[in-house]
């Protein structure tokens, strides 16, 4: 299993460490245009195999595709993050141009590759991998969800006092402040619904963190994070390299489900080998059906900026 992350920056580099530790790939290629700087990092990753006991073989290369010919899945994680105060929309100038051009530098080389898309802002630069590339829909996933229900679940967590392997939820819609759905509704303390033990004010504290859980990082960080990304990263790419059959939500085209057509937007999908092997459909209550909607319509708002 061959996978390539392309940028080498905070989230590739912890992607690629992530995938690395978890021992499933035998090779993990990370590219970068700094010249060095893959090969930098892929260095000093691979100086800590014998400390973490891991035998997948990372290299790094400066802009030479020709090094990850026959991915088996490559992750896009090139472009400019946003800097406190910034939204994730307006990364998009810079980071379209790059997502366009690594990811059909990839697919020359990879034509049979599954790509995920991290770049901001991320359901969109997935929905122009769609329009630009021509690769079939199971093999374009954006991640974005992965990560939204695991800050969900941390906030589920800590409102409740209880560890996060007790809580179980998800976060679908787009990936923007505004646009998250974090369905509280179906979350879940080890199978009993959180709203037995959390008041409907709290509940919407949980949701409101959730949603601006990016945001607080970057005002924190001076720039967005990178440690549960890559770690959502790897659990994709895990899921398709291993055939898990896992169920993430992650930014798909759709084609009527949710009611929505000719967008990627946040919905739950099976992942196996073969990329997004089932577009799974949950019965939306009229107060999420509403928000799936108005978030649908903000990621439109973006993908408008495209010149496609
Ligand atoms: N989808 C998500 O959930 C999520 C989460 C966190 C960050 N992000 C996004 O991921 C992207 C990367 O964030 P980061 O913190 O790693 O940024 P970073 O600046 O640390 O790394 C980006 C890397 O991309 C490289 N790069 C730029 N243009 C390139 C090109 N044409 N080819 C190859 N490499 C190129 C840069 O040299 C840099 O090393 C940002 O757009 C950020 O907003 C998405």
């Amino acid at each position: 299993m061959k996978v390539t992350v392309v940028g080498a920056g905070a989230v590739g580099a912890s992607c690629a460490e992530y995938i690395a530790i978890k021992n499933f790939a035998s090779e993990v290629v990370l590219l970068d245009i700094k010249e060095g700087f893959a090969e930098g990092k892929a260095m000093d990753l691979m100086q800590t195999a014998s400390l973490n006991g891991f035998d997948t073989k990372i290299t790094g290369i400066t802009n030479d595709y020709s090094a990850t010919a026959n991915s088996d899945i490559c992750v896009i994680t090139s472009g400019i993050p946003r800097k406190p105060g910034m939204t994730r929309e307006e990364l998009i100038g810079i980071n379209a141009g790059i997502v366009k051009t690594v990811s059909s530098s990839l697919i020359e080389h990879s034509p049979n590759t599954i790509i995920i898309v991290v770049s901001n802002p991320m359901d969109t630069m997935t929905y122009l991998v769609h329009k630009t590339t021509g690769l079939p829909k199971h093999r374009i996933i954006g991640m974005g969800g992965a990560l939204d229900s695991a800050r969900f679940k941390y906030r589920l967590a800590e409102a409740l006092g209880a560890p996060i392997s007790d809580v179980d939820g998800m976060v679908i819609g787009g990936h923007s402040d505004t646009g998250m759905v974090p369905l509280t509704r179906l979350a879940t303390r080890n199978s009993v619904l959180v709203s037995e033990f959390l008041s409907e004010d709290r509940l919407n504290q949980v949701k409101e963190d959730t949603k601006v859980g990016g945001a607080t990082l970057t005002k924190l960080l001076g720039t967005s994070a990178w440690y549960a990304p890559g770690a959502a990263v790897s659990g994709l790419v895990q899921a398709i390299a291993c055939n898990q059959k896992k169920m993430f939500p992650c930014s798909v085209l759709l084609e009527g489900e949710y009611g929505l057509n000719d967008i990627c937007i946040g919905a739950p999908v099976i992942l196996g080998r073969n990329g997004i092997e089932k577009i799974v459909e949950i019965e939306l209550s009229d107060a999420e059906k509403a928000h799936m909607q108005e978030s649908s319509e903000g990621v439109r708002k973006t993908n408008g900026l495209l010149a496609l």
